[in-house]
This record gives structure tokens, C-alpha cells and sequence, in this order.
């Protein structure tokens, strides 16, 4: 599996995760709203640090990817994305992201997928992108929705983050399904 370092798209480059972006993540992976619903939130910059050793090692595993999300105007980092949980006999993965609060509802994260979900069926040459969404998280949803996933329904307690069991929203988009919508 092919699992491209860089992907432009027309107003961000998703490139691999650098230690000078450490921070600026970690600013956002420590902030509560934007990790309200996230199974991860970290207090520390090691931990931080850690995540990102982790995500970076994914590709040589064939385990996922994970791109910092750059902004062409002025190269600040306003996120992440990707995919991880690989199952390549099977050509599915899951997809997670986040955005520092102040790039919300810019658009940001609809132009980024669109890019990882294209790479993800035409170069990596999956036929199924899962996402696991916590009940409640509408902005997600909505997002996803947008890009043609469908909800194909909750996994009750599921995951124990935050202190207590959360049921999540299991949402797919088919690599047929998606090849319609570009029509
Ligand atoms: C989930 C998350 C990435 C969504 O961010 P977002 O900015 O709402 O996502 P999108 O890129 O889909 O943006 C859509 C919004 O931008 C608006 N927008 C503004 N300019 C736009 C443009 N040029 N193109 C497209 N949409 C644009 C849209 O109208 C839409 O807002 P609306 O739905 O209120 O009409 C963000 O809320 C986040 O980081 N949450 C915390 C982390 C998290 O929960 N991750 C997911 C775990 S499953």
C-alpha cells in the first residue's frame, strides 16, 4: 500500500508531522473544547510528543498516516488528519482529525478530506473509510455527512474516555458510493 507523505489540495498542504509543530498541536490536543469528544486529550507536551513519534511511525507499519494541515498564505498548522487501524486484507481504514478551535467552519477539514479520501480511494485503493464518532459530536457528523458518509449506527458504551463509557456513531463511505458523488 502506497500511503503519499504529501497531498496538496487548493488552499493547505498535508504534510508529515515536523517537531516544530509539536506546540501548536498540543495547543490544541490540551484544549477542552476541541478535544470534548476526542478519546484523547494530553496535559503534557511529552505527551504530545509521544502522539506525534507515534503517528509518524505509522506509515512504515502500514498501520495509517497521519499530515499536519498547512495553510499555503502563511504555513501555520491548523490540524491534523488521516487514517489509522489499516486492515489491508480487508481495504478498509478509520479516519480521524482535529482542528484548533479558531479554523472551525472555514471549510478546513471538508477541503482536507475530500483530499485524504481521494488518496485513500484511488492511490491506496480502499474500498471502505470508517469513522467512529461520539454521540453528540455534530460538528463531526455534519462533516462527514458532507463528504457522503452514511451512519450505519451506534456501538453502545464503547469506549471508556473522559471518565465514562461513551456510545459511538459508526459512520462508513464505500469506495463505490464515493465514486457516485463525483459522478
Ligand atoms: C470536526 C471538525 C474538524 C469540524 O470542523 P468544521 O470547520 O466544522 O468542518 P468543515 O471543514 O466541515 O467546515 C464546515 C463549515 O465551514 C463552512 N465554510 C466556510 N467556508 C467554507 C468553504 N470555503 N468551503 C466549505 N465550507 C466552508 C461551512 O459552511 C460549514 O459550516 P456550516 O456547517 O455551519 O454551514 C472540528 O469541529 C474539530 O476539530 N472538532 C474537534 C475534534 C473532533 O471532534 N474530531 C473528530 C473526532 S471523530
Amino acid at each position: 500500500m502506497t500511503h503519499a507523505l504529501k497531498l496538496d489540495t487548493a488552499r493547505f498542504i498535508l504534510r508529515k508531522i515536523e517537531s516544530s509543530d509539536i506546540e501548536i498541536l498540543h495547543s490544541y490536543w490540551s484544549d477542552e473544547i476541541v478535544t470534548e469528544y476526542m478519546n484523547t486529550s494530553f496535559k503534557t507536551l511529552k505527551e504530545s510528543q509521544q502522539m506525534v513519534d507515534l503517528l509518524n511511525s505509522l506509515p512504515e507499519s502500514n498501520e495509517g498516516i497521519r499530515w499536519a494541515i498547512v495553510d499555503k498564505n502563511n504555513g501555520m498548522v491548523l490540524g491534523s488528519c488521516g487514517y489509522h487501524n489499516v486492515k489491508a486484507e480487508h481495504r478498509r481504514a478509520e479516519v480521524g482529525y482535529e482542528l484548533g478551535h479558531r479554523y472551525w467552519g472555514k471549510g478546513v477539514m471538508q477541503e482536507a478530506m475530500h483530499a485524504v479520501l481521494q488518496h485513500c480511494f484511488t492511490t491506496v485503493g480502499f474500498n471502505r473509510i470508517e469513522a467512529f464518532v461520539t454521540v453528540g459530536n455534530r460538528r463531526s457528523i455534519h462533516t462527514l455527512e458532507k463528504l457522503g458518509f452514511q451512519t450505519e449506527g451506534v456501538l453502545k458504551e464503547y469506549e471508556f474516555a473522559q471518565g465514562k463509557f461513551q456510545d459511538q456513531i459508526v459512520m462508513a463511505l464505500l469506495r463505490k458510493d464515493w465514486e457516485n458523488l463525483a459522478g
